[in-house]
């Protein structure tokens, strides 16, 4: 867990940032965040899904908060302030989507509703290339030699936003959706915990300053030293995160 520090009339208050992880999938991504060593406060489901039993195993608690209970057109709105409603009643700092099945309403990107700017996405693409649900489909059908992952700073724009990290997955001949998405998500596995830990830290923060300044108070103003979280940290700038539970 990272310590987030304040100094006051000389004592060090300490508490922690908390992250808040949406997943409507097998969870392997999340599985992935949980081994890095990431403490997570609550996972939020759109549906029944992997993500649930990965959560569940490790202790965390989980919201299910499912689409298909807000009608037959789907009040968007209204989901996403109960998405909103159940982060903040584990008092989320940082919000990070793992294969998300749901768009948020503009809501969870404003500073009176939401977390502007402090929403993250893993995406299986080289955005701005093949955004949207079917991305690994379109980069076979397109015949592309090489596509990869995308961690960005979300908004209100489907997959879009500030890129904190890109790298590269080359397409093999033979290859098919299945092979495909999986050596993407080997990549997103080890690549998505250390942004993450970054992003905390405040490495991202010279190049997301407008979306920064929309937020109350930076990630990494209230960070300090403690041990097993600047281990996490300094595991994570290192590139070494992503290869097995810290602690
Ligand atoms: C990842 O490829 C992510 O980029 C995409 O959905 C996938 C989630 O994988 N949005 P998993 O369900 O965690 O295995």
């Amino acid at each position: 867990m990272i310590d987030l520090r304040a100094q006051a009339h000389g004592d060090i208050h300490a508490r922690a940032v908390n992250l808040g992880i949406l997943a409507s999938g097998t969870g392997t991504i999340l599985s992935a965040i949980i081994d890095s060593g990431l403490a997570v406060s609550v996972v939020v489901l759109d549906r029944e899904c992997g993500a649930m039993g990965v959560a569940e195993r490790s202790g965390i608690p989980v919201e299910l908060i499912e689409r298909s209970d807000f009608g037959a057109s789907f009040d968007r709105r209204e989901y996403t302030m109960r998405v909103l409603e159940a982060l903040r009643s584990y008092s989320v700092d940082l919000v990070a989507m793992a294969g998300f099945g749901t768009v948020l309403a503009p809501e969870a990107y404003r500073a009176d509703s939401g977390y502007p700017g402090k929403i993250l996405n893993t995406h299986p693409a080289l955005l701005p290339a093949f955004k949207g649900w079917h991305a690994v489909e379109e980069a076979l059908a397109a015949g592309v030699a090489v596509t990869g992952c995308t961690v960005h700073i979300a908004t209100e724009t489907v997959d879009d936003g500030p890129v904190l990290a890109q790298e590269q997955v080359p397409i093999l001949p033979g290859d098919n959706l299945e092979s495909l998405h999986e050596r993407i998500k080997v990549v997103e596995r080890r690549l998505y915990p250390q942004v993450i830990a970054q992003f905390m830290a405040g490495d991202f923060e010279h190049s997301t300053n407008t979306l920064q300044q929309a937020t109350s108070t930076p990630l990494s103003d209230m960070l300090g030293p403690s041990g097993r979280d600047q281990e996490v940290l300094g595991r994570a700038r290192a590139g070494g995160l992503g290869t097995g539970r810290i602690g």
